[in-house]
């Protein structure tokens, strides 16, 4: 039978280093919290168990976690005593586990399945107690340097580094398989920094060497996958890595990217092919963009629908809104939460859509507010159109039937109804409803008195 594989995501720091209120693995990257991206690892390896260790800010971090990872288990760690410690508070759940246990740190979301499956088939087949994964980074700064001493692995963290093993480029990547019978009584052993008086993990590689077991390290040479954030400076390298991943992943599925360098999609999105994104766009999580469609310049999509065909002009926002096949939307459209655009639907500059259904093929060209309404098929809204739906104290419907024409500057005192193919008369203050294939009107007669402009210049003595 294959040996069971657990995982243990260490996330109970504060992450000092960040200056946040936020608990660091829970700062996002890539639309996600960090957190998920190991989360994601563990599950997909597939682990037995997941623990989670908690403490700084674990409220969220367990809210979070729970309501997408059912099965994970939570152990708190109280006091922040260091990564030794952290793993000595899950000492109950491991004590019951057989097999092997991975660790990741929590810091850690560039990592990938494939290099901890490469890790886990070398451990295995090397026959240790203990392995983990080592890098030769160009600038070292911050991490464990790792060392051999008489054939025997040392780990040293900076703050308990001399400039001798400063200088050591070899670093710990903080990810370790370890046999789980060995893994607690090795932390146990491990005694408090004399530098910091932190319990170093790193400190059971030699504990497992001194009880005759063997060791082995994993050297990799994509040295991004290792990057463990600690500050704001690595969270924004981490961002461009991943959103580069992300964009090269859209591109071999056929979307193009007209430049990678300046677009911005979070991990999740799906873009359908044949779909171009323009530069200064930002996608987010939640987005499914069909094919064919295109996103120009600066626009902002977030947890929207987009069907095939889709073209969204220059400058546009679209927030958790279903858009229909073909439609046209912007430039300067601003789509709001809860609005349902149906096929063909064309929306024009400084249009402001807000909790609305629009019907197959009905037009918004210029400069209207439309919130709380629902909209028939085929209805022109003309010019500087506004549903007034606020009262003051309570937000009300606006119903606008079937192939209705609404003239420009139209105020709809809502809650009113627009009849199918009723018209309104330009500049109208609708508070009543319109039959079906009425006019409806409302605007003082106009005057017109003769020559009075020559009088007024007399009057006012212009030549
Ligand atoms: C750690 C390693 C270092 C390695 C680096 C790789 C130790 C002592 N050092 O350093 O050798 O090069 O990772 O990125 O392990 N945590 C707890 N409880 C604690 C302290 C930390 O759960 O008491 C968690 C943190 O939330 C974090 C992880 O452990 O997710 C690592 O802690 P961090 O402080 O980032 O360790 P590094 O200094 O980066
Ligand atoms: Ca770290």
């Amino acid at each position: 039978m294959e040996a069971k594989l657990h995982t243990i995501i260490l996330a109970a720091g504060e992450g000092k280093r960040m200056k946040s209120d936020i608990p660091k693995v829970f700062h996002p990257v890539g639309g996600l919290p960090m957190i998920e991206y190991v989360l994601r690892r563990a599950i997909e390896l597939p682990s037995d168990r997941v623990i989670v260790v908690v403490g700084t800010g674990k409220e969220i971090i367990m809210d979070y976690v729970s309501k997408r990872y059912e099965d994970a288990l939570f152990v708190h760690q109280d006091k922040q005593l260091g990564t030794a410690d952290a793993v000595k508070s899950a000492a109950q759940e491991l004590s019951q586990l057989e097999g092997d246990v991975l660790i990741l740190n929590g810091d850690v979301p560039l990592i990938k399945h494939t290099l901890i499956k490469d890790f886990y088939e070398q451990y295995k087949k090397s026959r240790a107690s203990l392995g983990f994964i080592t890098a030769t980074l160009d600038n070292p700064e911050g991490y464990g340097r790792v060392v051999k001493r008489s054939g025997k692995f040392l780990i040293v963290e900076e703050k308990d580094a001399d400039e001798r093993i400063k200088k050591v480029k070899e670093i710990n990547a903080g990810i370790y398989i370890v046999a789980c019978k060995l893994l607690l009584k090795a932390a146990e052993k491990v005694k408090p920094s004399r530098v910091t008086g932190e319990y170093y993990l790193t400190d059971i590689v030699g504990i497992i060497q001194s009880m005759k077991k063997k060791v082995t390290n994993y050297h990799t040479d994509d040295t991004d996958q290792v990057l463990g954030i600690n500050d704001r400076k690595a969270l924004a390298h981490s961002e461009k890595i991943l959103n580069r991943r992300k964009l090269n992943r859209l591109m071999s599925g056929g979307v193009t990217i007209f430049d990678p360098d300046n677009t911005y999609i979070e991990q999740d999105v799906v873009i359908g092919k044949d779909s171009i994104v323009y530069p200064n766009c930002f996608i987010m999580n939640g987005t499914k963009i069909g094919r064919r469609c295109t996103i120009w310049n600066g626009s902002i999509i977030k947890d929207a629908k987009l069907n095939d065909g889709v073209e969204v002009r220059p400058y546009s926002i679209i927030e958790q809104s279903i858009i229909g096949r073909d439609a046209v939307l912007g430039p300067f459209a601003r789509i709001r939460p809860e609005s349902v655009l149906d096929d063909n639907v064309h929306i024009g500059n400084f249009v402001e859509i807000k909790k609305s259904s629009l019907g197959k093929g009905t037009k918004a060209n210029h400069l209207s507010y439309i919130g709380d309404a629902t909209i028939g098929s085929r209805v022109n809204i003309g010019a500087g159109t506004i549903t007034c739906n606020y009262d003051g104290f309570r937000k009300n419907p606006t119903v606008i039937e079937d192939e209705a024409f609404i003239g420009s500057n139209t105020a709809l005192v809502a809650p009113v109804r627009v009849g199918k193919g009723a018209m309104i008369g330009a500049a109208s203050a609708i508070t009543k409803d319109v039959p079906e294939n009425a006019l409806g009107i409302e605007r003082a007669e106009q005057r017109n008195i003769e020559s009075y402009a020559i009088k007024r210049k007399n009057r006012l003595g212009h030549k």
